[in-house]
Order: C-alpha cells, then structure tokens, then sequence
C-alpha cells in the first residue's frame, strides 16, 4: 500500500537481502511496519510487526483477525471524521481500522492524512487493502525500542528518513542509533536510510529505482546499513 517512505518500489531486490538473512534466524522483526510493504512476504515462523501508529495496526489486526472487508467510497464528512480519529486516536466515531481504511483509499495521491478526494480520484484500493498476509505474525502497537527482541533474530528497520516531515512525532535519530548497536550485540540488525553517520554504520547494499513524480522520472537510490 502507498506509504510515505514505503518499500513496495523495490520489494523484489531487498527481499533478496533479507530472506537468506532469515534462514537460521530465531525471528524476523520489522519494528516500523508503515504499509506493511515487506514482512507478508518474507518466509518465517516467528515474524513480528510493530509501527507507532494505532490506526495502521489496528487494520493489520482486523485483517489478521479475518475482518470482513469494506468495499465502500467515503464521503468528504466521512473522511473527516476518520482523519480526528486517527489523529486523536479515539474511537468515539468508528473503529480505527475503519479510520485507516477511509483514509487509505480516499486521501490525496495516498498520502497518509493527505486530504478527502473526489470519488473518481479515490484510490481504487477498496477490497485489496484486505488482502494482506499477516500469518505467523505477532503485531505490536508502540515505539520501536518498547518491544523485546530475542537474541539471534534479524531485525529489519525502515525508520523515517533523516529530514523527513510529516511524522507525528520528531523522531530521535541518535537515540535510534545507539539502540541499533545495543541490538547489533545479539541480532542482525539492517537499516533502509538515505544517510548513516559512516563512522557508526557500514553501507551494504544500493538499491537503484525509477521514481516516478507525475511529471518527471528519476532514478532514485535506498541504502541498507549494519552497525559497525
Ligand atoms: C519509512 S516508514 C516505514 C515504511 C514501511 N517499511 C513500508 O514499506 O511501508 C517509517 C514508519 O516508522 C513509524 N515510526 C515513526 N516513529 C516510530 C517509533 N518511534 N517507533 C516505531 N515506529 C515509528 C512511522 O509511523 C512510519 O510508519
């Protein structure tokens, strides 16, 4: 799903990175799951799924539960009422998933929070937002360093971007690096960055893809990081 920073460009490439990494591994993490781009479609018994925003979570735990889908187009009132759910985190007018659900197939270009939509530009998502893999999967609400980790996992972090807007929260880079090493001790630990202080992190892997902004084309890059 469309998702600021989201992986599903070059799923295939980094896929190839981290599934061999998985075999032999105690769990897959994947502590900022965003549009949950990359964890259905890693092969493990023991994955688990973290984001720091309640409305995608509670959605993932819809449809993990067997949720029956929505197939409905929201109204702008209603994508109103949805966008002060989620950003007030209450349930007072529907459920969260719902929330996430209105805002997911009705917001601007499929920006999070991006602003309601005519219908006909509404992103034709509907039924496929459902259609999520999430077996073996343990799904968590909260900031990435509030969850236990097992020794001997491999944890695949997608944090924001340095210099990256539109996050509820400032996001602590520093505080994220020291964690990343802490984690590094007992676990493989692979970070998706633009930039990584070099002497902290060592850059493995550039992945190369066509961005596609509307009116230009450019080739981008993401980077993957380990911890020195
Ligand atoms: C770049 S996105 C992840 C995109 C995801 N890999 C995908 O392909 O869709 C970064 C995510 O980190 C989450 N986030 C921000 N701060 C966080 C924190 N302290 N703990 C956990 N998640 C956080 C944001 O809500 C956002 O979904």
């Amino acid at each position: 799903m469309r998702w600021q920073g989201g992986k599903g460009r070059i799923l295939k490439p980094l896929l190839e990175v981290l599934q061999p990494l998985c075999e032999g591994a105690t769990a897959y993490y994947e502590p900022f799951l965003g549009g949950c781009n990359v964890l259905p479609f890693i092969h493990h018994h023991d994955k688990i799924g973290n984001d720091i925003e309640p409305a995608a979570i509670a959605f993932y735990k819809y449809v993990q539960q067997g949720g029956a889908p929505l197939a409905y187009s929201p109204t702008k009132a209603r994508y109103d009422l949805a966008k002060f759910s989620i950003q007030n985190n209450t349930e007072l007018f529907m459920p969260l998933w719902e929330a996430f659900y209105i805002d997911r197939v009705s917001s601007y270009v499929g920006k999070y929070l991006g602003g309601w939509v005519e219908e006909k530009h509404q992103v034709k998502r509907r039924t496929e937002l459902f259609d999520i893999n999430l077996s073996n999967t343990t799904l968590y609400c909260g900031s990435y360093d509030s969850i236990e980790y097992k020794a001997g996992s491999l944890i695949y972090c997608d944090p924001p971007y340095v210099n990256t807007l539109g996050y509820a929260s400032k996001f602590d880079h520093e505080g994220f690096y020291l964690w990343a090493h802490k984690q590094a001790e007992q676990s493989m630990v692979i970070i998706s960055e633009s930039w990584m202080p070099e002497e902290l992190f060592t850059e493995i892997a550039t992945i190369a893809y066509l961005h596609n902004g509307g009116s230009f084309r450019a080739v981008r890059s993401e980077k993957l990081f380990i911890p020195k």
